[in-house]
């Protein structure tokens, strides 16, 4: 079995986000006729690097990089306009062709202005020390309307422009009235310039607007092979999270079907995608951060900056325990490792097997922030290794200790490694073909 014998699989976070999705989107997208994005919004921030060149996705899935390919943005994804037509804007001065190869579902849910401003002002009045590190891109608002329902806008909305007019100086007006007494606002908003706004980037957007549920379903019918972009971690799962530190959306598998429009059994594979070690970026538990000149030498080493909004990431050990529990919250058939090159030149390297709760050892890992308060990492100590791993191109060639790591990864975590990334580019990967015979798919 090859990569090329794949069928539809799903690309999954298993830690707190920017494992290397994008680069892994990437790469497979040579075997695939159809890329979607099915969840999160331009909180994301997905990097691919193809010789010199380096492309950051936000919202486009990463296939648009690859010619024949073509790119759904699902009903489950926050929509930002602006950003999109940024990102199709500057694909474009690139000379990567977005026209019918992206499609935009008409069901997809609008991030407005005051999504974005009411993200801000929130984390504002939440402070420092309760504040949740968004990105403040309106995610949470926007999907908060859209589980409200009748104050929420939908991409197909736009085109039926004096409905939405009309009903978006409704939202406006009372929008403007709960910032100004909620948060001492004093700059309102005002519903026909941003009606103006929309309106213009949604005759933009015309060619690209479907029922892209439909084409999914035709792309099934006609044996087309799909590949599903996620985006965030599963720790970063809104319901199976470190609550609240996480996003508003399903980032485990079970958001795929919700969020592209696609029945669960049409997918086969998961491929679960981690660093070699682990970061976060944003407030929250993180039980493996290393405060002190490792994390620092990760940072440093990995180039450990947001793709979206420039923080440093927290950094620390590979936390195997939490990636268990992703890869079982998400049914993982195969595993991808990223940056084991990042983490070459420690003389020794430590894996995170369990924790130790008030005393005694935790039975499964708990998302519980009162849980994770209390626990305290168990580290496995092991042997590191040196030189630089970016010119390797087969598995056989890495030094005997890194090998002897990702078995262990392999190990504790209950899904063959199939993928082990050495660098940046799309090119600093390791096939183990070999290895995907074990992926039970
Ligand atoms: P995503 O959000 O999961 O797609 O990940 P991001 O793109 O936000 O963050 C991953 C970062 O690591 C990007 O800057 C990638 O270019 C980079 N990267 C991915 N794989 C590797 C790797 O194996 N080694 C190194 N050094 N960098 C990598
Ligand atoms: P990709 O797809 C890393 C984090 C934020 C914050 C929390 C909530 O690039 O892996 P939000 O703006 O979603 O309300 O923020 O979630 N977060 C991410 N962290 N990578 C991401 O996406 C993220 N998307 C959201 O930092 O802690
Ligand atoms: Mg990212």
């Amino acid at each position: 079995m090859d990569f090329h014998q794949l069928g539809n699989t799903s690309v999954i976070g298993l830690q707190w986000g920017d494992e290397g999705k994008g680069k892994i989107v990437d790469l497979l997208t040579e075997h695939f006729d159809v890329v979607v994005r099915y969840a999160g919004g331009a909180n994301a921030g997905h990097t691919v690097r193809i010789g010199h060149e380096k492309f950051a996705l936000h919202l486009i899935p990463s296939g648009i990089l690859r010619r024949k390919v073509r790119n759904i943005i699902g009903p489950g994804v926050a929509l930002d306009l602006e950003i999109i037509n940024t990102e199709i804007d500057g694909l474009r001065n690139r000379g990567i062709e977005v026209g019918k190869n992206l499609q935009i579902s008409n069901r997809s849910h609008l991030v407005m202005p005051y999504h974005k401003k009411q993200d801000r002002l929130n984390e504002a009045r939440l402070g420092a020390d309760r504040k949740i590190g968004t990105t403040a891109k309106g995610i949470g608002p926007c999907y908060a309307d859209k589980m409200l329902r009748s104050t929420a806008f939908r991409m197909g909305d736009l085109y039926r422009p004096d409905d939405f007019r009309r009903r978006l100086a409704e939202v406006v007006e009372d929008r403007n009235k709960v910032f100004a007494a909620l948060y001492g606002d004093a700059e309102p908003m005002d519903a026909r310039k941003i009606a103006d706004e929309y309106l213009a980037y949604a005759e933009r957007l015309r060619l690209h607007v479907a029922d892209t549920t439909m084409s999914i379903h035709d792309a099934l019918a006609r044996g087309d092979r799909m590949l599903f972009e996620g985006a965030q971690g599963s720790l970063l799962d809104l319901n199976h999270g470190t609550f609240p530190y996480v996003t508003s959306s399903t980032c485990t598998s079970g958001g795929v079907a919700a969020g592209a429009g696609i029945h669960p059994s049409a997918i086969s594979s998961y491929i679960g995608v981690v660093k070699a070690y682990a970061t976060r970026v944003g407030s929250g538990p993180f039980p493996t951060e290393q405060l002190n000149a490792t994390g620092d030498k990760i940072r440093e080493r990995g180039h450990e900056y947001g793709t979206t909004t420039g923080r440093p990431r927290r950094c620390g050990w590979f936390d195997a325990f939490s990636a268990r529990y992703a890869v079982e919250m998400s049914g993982i058939t195969q595993l991808a490792v990223m940056h084991l090159d990042t983490l070459g030149s420690f003389p020794e390297v430590q894996i995170c097997t369990g924790y130790r709760h008030r005393g005694a050892p935790l039975r499964l890992f708990s998302p519980d922030i009162e849980i994770l308060a209390e626990c305290e990492p168990i580290y496995e100590t092991l042997p590191g290794w040196d030189g630089d791993l970016g010119a390797i191109t087969d598995f056989e060639q890495l030094p005997a200790a890194a090998r002897h790591y990702l078995d262990r990864l392999e190990e504790l975590l209950g899904a063959p490694i199939t993928l082990v990334s050495v660098g940046a580019d799309r090119m600093a990967t390791l096939h183990r073909e070999s290895r995907l015979e074990m992926a039970s798919t």
